[in-house]
C-alpha cells in the first residue's frame, strides 16, 4: 500500500482566495488512473481553500472564542467543497475513489492524532476504493479544535498501515540546500538519511522556524514513519508526468527520505 499526499500549492492557487488548479487536479487524476490500479490512499492539503478560513478564525490553536465555532465549520466546509472536486476529477477519469472526512473519525490531543482505528480505510483499499482524506479541521480533546495537517495524517496512515512509501506531490523537486525559489544556487538533496533528518530538525526547532508547514514540517512529520521503515518520496507533481512515473517506480528528480 502507499500513500499519495497531493500539497496545496499543487492543488490550489495558495495565492488566491478558494481557486483551484484545475488543470493540474485534472492532470493528475489521469496520471494515476493511467498508472494503473495499485493499493492507493490519497491525502490532500488545504491550499486557498482550507488555510485562509483557518487562519482568519485561528482554528489551529484551539478555542479562544465563541465565534470560532462557526469558523471551525466553515473551515470544514471549504475543504468538503475542495474535497469534492478531487473526487470528482478521479472518478471522471476512472479512479475509484471514495471520500472519507478525517473530521468524522479523528481526534487529536494537543494537535497530535491519538487512538485512531483505520480499519475502515484499509477495508476499502482492501476492496479496489482509492480512499480521499485530506487536512481537515478537527476536534482537539485539549484545544477543543485544532488543524490537523494532510501531512501528520498521511505519516500516521503509512505507520499503522505499514505502507510502503508516501509520495508527497509538493510544487518543488524535493529538499533543497537552500530556497530554490529564492536561490539559484541552491541544489536538490537526492537522499536523506533519518540521522540527516533527525539534524535538520534540530536545526529547524533551535531557528524556531514556523515547523507547522513547508518541507521542515514534512521532514519532522515523515520522521517518525521512516523511523517505521516507510519510504518517503518528494516529488514535484506540477512538472506533468512526474507522480505517473513515480508511481510505476520509474526515476524521477526527487528526495528520497530512508532509514
Ligand atoms: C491543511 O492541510 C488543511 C486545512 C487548513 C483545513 P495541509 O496543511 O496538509 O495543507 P497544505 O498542503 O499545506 O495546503
Amino acid at each position: 500500500m502507499e500513500i499519495l499526499k497531493l500539497g496545496g500549492s499543487v492543488i490550489t492557487y495558495k495565492e488566491k482566495p478558494r481557486t483551484p488548479n484545475t488543470e493540474a487536479i485534472t492532470r493528475l487524476a489521469s496520471e494515476v488512473a493511467t498508472a494503473g490500479p495499485r493499493r492507493l490512499i490519497i491525502v490532500h492539503g488545504g491550499g486557498s481553500y482550507g488555510h485562509p478560513l483557518a487562519q482568519e478564525y485561528s482554528i489551529s490553536t484551539g478555542y479562544k472564542s465563541p465565534n470560532q465555532m462557526t469558523g471551525f465549520s466553515l473551515t470544514h466546509q471549504a475543504m468538503v467543497e475542495l474535497n469534492k472536486l478531487i473526487v470528482d476529477a478521479f472518478l471522471d477519469a476512472g479512479v475509484p475513489t471514495v471520500s472519507i472526512a478525517p473530521s468524522s473519525f479523528i481526534t487529536t490531543e494537543d494537535r497530535r492524532i491519538t487512538t485512531v482505528d483505520f480499519a475502515l480505510i484499509s477495508r476499502a483499499v482492501e476492496f479496489g476504493f482509492v480512499p480521499v482524506l485530506y487536512g481537515d479541521a478537527v476536534l482537539d480533546t485539549a484545544l477543543r479544535f485544532t488543524i490537523l495537517s494532510g501531512d501528520q495524517l498521511a505519516a500516521r496512515l503509512a505507520t499503522d498501515l505499514g505502507a510502503s512509501r508516501i509520495i508527497f506531490g509538493v510544487d518543488v523537486d524535493g529538499v533543497f540546500t537552500a530556497n530554490p525559489k529564492l536561490v539559484k544556487e541552491a541544489r536538490l538533496i537526492e537522499e536523506l538519511s533519518l540521522g540527516q533528518m533527525k539534524g535538520i530538525i534540530k536545526i529547524g526547532e533551535a531557528l524556531s522556524t514556523d515547523v507547522t508547514g513547508g518541507m521542515l514540517g514534512k521532514i519532522m512529520e515523515a520522521a517518525a514513519a521512516v523511523q517505521a521503515g516507510v519510504e518517503v518520496q518528494l516529488v514535484n507533481a506540477l512538472k506533468p508526468g512526474v507522480i505517473h512515473d513515480a508511481l510505476r517506480g520509474e526515476k524521477v528528480a526527487c528526495t528520497w527520505l530512508r532509514r
